[in-house]
């Protein structure tokens, strides 16, 4: 029987350094040139030549302003700020590369779907086929008050919203335009049959929008999708729309139970949507630390936390659990936090087990690292042993590799220990297909599989003045 496969993103954000906090001040981060296209072009082909899936790029749209109620950290210890668009630079990487995917974060709350949908389908014809989003439903405040409210929709609101937004991507990317509808007929002056080209007509509690999607089909229609939702809210939301669902682990021994139950319950989930395990993968985040021998990976472990910034840690896990961690005394347990805040991104640090209990400070430290995720440190086949662990054992489809310097963590890993994980059998040699559904899912699904809700959306009798 073959091996079960694993699957790879890198992950990334137009940002200096977005999740290791500090490290742009060290010597072989080029972070600071986070601006420019060779930067991103040099980035995707090493991940071509990885045979990653995907280039995954976070974003947010405001700033980290919980910690002392004001941006200043962020800004002085650059938390994920500056935050330059993660869109305007997949063209140019699409170029550079002809496999690779890209699985861009877009937030359902704030942009238009009418707008999302035609930049969507436009990537998708420009990459042919490549693109994917990640659903986010936004989480800082901050995002809120500049993008046209008052103040943050709630959170489990947002992601009734979003599910009506979603009802509106699908209709124009599945609905709108019949395959044949661009027929290119030179002798009678028509490029499209506008018989074949259909008026969404959407009309709910949240959106408006009657007209035609602007674009004629692309390879994959609707892009791959990915989502994150780790409450009970948004892990529906994942069951029913997620083609890849990005979740957090922690080290090896403590992931695979949590892995287990995860799977479990979102497997549960997606029978309720009429869906399968198998899918959707489901992609915990890791951080890679090689070395050629477990002193030296150990040693360079050590090298790279001490540019971990203190405050600008704390600036970023006060935006992501809503709490302001200048509060709170750093020789504290994280669980006798007494707090009315969101408390999910603070699992992590929460620990029945007495001999590891997580202090404020500690907590800081390591999310400031590696946002809560699993480091792994050691020789390439220690590594490689850790991965398929993780896979095998906990259930996992495949890893979204965090950097905490560029290019060194993702040369590191494509170098050392991608061989590793192709010499065992358990990682691709090749491309199978070319669009980004067909790196996941094997050649020939580029669309949403049929027992997909987006395959089903209903629309209604076209109306050719709109
Ligand atoms: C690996 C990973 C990447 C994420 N990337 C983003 C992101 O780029 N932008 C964002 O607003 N939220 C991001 N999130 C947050 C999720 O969208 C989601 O809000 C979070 O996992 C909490 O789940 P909940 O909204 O169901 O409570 C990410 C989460 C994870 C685990």
């Amino acid at each position: 029987m073959s091996k079960k496969q694993i699957h790879l993103n890198g992950f990334a954000q137009n940002t200096v350094s977005p999740h290791a906090i500090g490290l742009w001040k060290h010597p072989e981060h080029e972070g600071h040139l986070h601006g420019t296209l060779d930067y991103w072009t040099k980035l995707a082909k090493t991940l071509e030549k990885g045979k990653f899936d995907a280039l995954f790029l976070a974003d947010v749209i405001g700033m980290y302003d919980v910690y002392k109620n004001n941006y200043q950290t962020a800004i002085e210890q650059a938390v994920q700020v500056p935050a330059h668009d993660p869109f305007l630079i997949i063209s140019a990487m699409a170029q550079a590369t002809k496999n690779l995917g890209f699985a861009v974060t877009a937030s359902a709350t704030y942009i238009e779907p009418y707008q999302l949908a035609r930049k969507f389908s436009t990537l998708d014809h420009l990459t042919k086929g490549r693109i994917g989003w990640n659903i986010v439903t936004s989480y800082l405040e901050s995002e809120a008050i500049n993008l046209g409210l008052n103040k943050q929709i709630a959170h489990d609101e947002r992601y009734d919203r979003a599910d009506e937004y979603m009802d509106v991507v699908y209709k124009l990317w599945e609905k709108s335009w019949e395959d044949d509808a661009v027929i290119f007929d030179l002798e009678n002056d028509c490029f499209a049959d506008a018989d074949k080209v259909h008026a969404i007509q959407h009309e709910g509690n949240y959106f408006k929008v009657p007209g035609v999607h602007l674009i004629e089909p692309s390879l994959q229609r609707t892009p791959m999708l990915f989502q994150a939702g780790a409450s009970t809210r948004g892990r529906d939301f994942a069951a029913k729309h997620a083609e890849a669902i990005f979740t957090n682990t922690q080290n090896t021994k403590d992931a695979i139970p949590e892995l287990q139950a995860f799977i479990q319950d979102m497997t549960r989930r997606l029978e309720k949507n009429g869906r399968h395990r198998e899918n959707v993968k489901i992609i915990p985040a890791v951080v890679p630390i090689v070395g050629s021998t477990e002193e030296e990976a150990n040693k360079k472990y050590q090298e790279l936390k001490s540019y971990v910034s203190y405050e600008g840690a704390a600036a970023l896990l006060s935006g992501h659990s809503g709490i302001d961690f200048s509060k709170l005394n750093p020789d504290d347990y994280v669980e006798n936090l007494k707090t009315d805040a969101m408390q999910s991104r603070l699992e992590n640090y929460t620990s029945t087990d007495p001999n590891h209990k997580w202090t404020v400070r500690d907590a800081v430290l390591y999310h400031g690292f590696s946002l809560g995720s699993a480091v792994l440190v050691g020789t390439p086949e220690q590594i490689a042993d850790e991965l398929v662990t993780l896979s095998t054992e906990g259930g996992v489809d495949g890893f979204n590799i965090r950097q905490t310097i560029n290019p060194g963590t993702l040369n590191d890993f494509v170098e050392y220990v991608v061989p590793e994980l192709q010499r065992r059998g358990v990682y691709r040699k090749e491309y199978e297909g070319k669009t980004l559904r067909e790196n996941f899912f094997g050649k020939d699904q580029k669309q949403l599989t049929q027992n997909h809700y987006g395959k089903h959306v209903e629309i209604k009798e076209k109306l050719q003045s709109l």
